[in-house]
């Protein structure tokens, strides 16, 4: 039993690789083609919003597989859906969402099927409305897969202004520092690159001059006549 048990080990293990490859290709080439359900709440999912004013929760939904029945739904704070403030189902790709449900004041659907769009509006915002909100979609048509994402909104007195002056000089004087710094290194490498080009040379000349005497060679002047030429060289470079 052993025996066959571990004969028959090292072929899984050489199956294995393969199978995992062609496993994770598909899953790769999947997703390229083909994106799941999603739920877009925007590229910044964040908003400060003055007390009173009235905001915008974005959130779309994208599936290239197609919807239906979709169940949406927004909920504040918490994916609890006892804190959902909207949900409906949206039966195909043509059907403005049916069964609106909302659960909370101030909250208005502005949403549309026609734009993939299942956006609310928050009315006259108070402090207390700051906070995580949640967008979250099932698509049966996926087989029940779910997605969600997520809008923070923090309710403000008033909008800080944004001092750009000191941001902006940071970030100049960071820049022209980094650039001096390029440069001087940029300086410094080429004077180390001349000074070891002309190091070179003086040892070439060195070798060539000192083969006939090394250690007399500030003495014998007229041994060392090839000199002059190895100084001249440093000067050129
Ligand atoms: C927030 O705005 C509401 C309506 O404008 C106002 O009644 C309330 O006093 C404001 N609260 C604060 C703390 O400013
Ligand atoms: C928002 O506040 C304005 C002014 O106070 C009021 O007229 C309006 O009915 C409020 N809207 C909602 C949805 O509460
Ligand atoms: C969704 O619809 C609302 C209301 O028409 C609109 O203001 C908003 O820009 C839309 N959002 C997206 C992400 O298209």
């Amino acid at each position: 039993m052993e025996a066959r048990s571990t004969g028959a080990q090292p072929r899984h293990t050489l199956l294995l690789p393969s199978l995992r490859t062609s496993l994770l290709l598909t899953l790769i080439l999947g997703v390229w083609y083909c994106q799941a359900l999603e739920m877009i709440t925007g590229k910044i999912p964040y908003l400060e919003a003055v007390n009173g004013s009235t905001v915008l929760l974005p959130c779309k939904y994208a599936s290239c597989v197609g919807i239906k029945d979709l169940y949406f739904r927004w909920s504040f704070n918490d994916t609890d859906p006892a804190n959902k403030l909207v949900d409906a189902w949206i039966k195909d790709e043509f059907t403005e969402p049916a069964h609106l449900t909302i659960y909370k004041d101030r909250v208005e659907f502005v949403g549309s099927t026609k734009t993939q769009n299942v956006s609310i509006l928050l009315w006259n915002i108070t402090f207390e409305d700051g906070g995580v909100y949640t967008c979250y979609g099932k698509n049966p048509k996926e087989k029940g897969r779910y997605h969600n994402s997520t809008f923070t909104l923090s309710v403000v007195d008033e909008l800080r202004v944004v001092d750009n002056t000191l941001t902006i000089l940071i970030a100049s004087c960071v820049g022209g520092t980094i650039a001096s710094l390029m440069g001087f290194v940029l300086i410094k490498n080429f004077i180390i690159f001349v000074i070891s080009k002309v190091q070179e040379r003086n040892k070439e000349c060195l070798v060539t001059s000192s083969g006939i005497d090394n250690t007399e060679n500030g003495l014998s002047g007229s041994k060392s006549t090839p000199k002059p030429t190895p100084k001249k060289a440093p000067k050129k470079a």
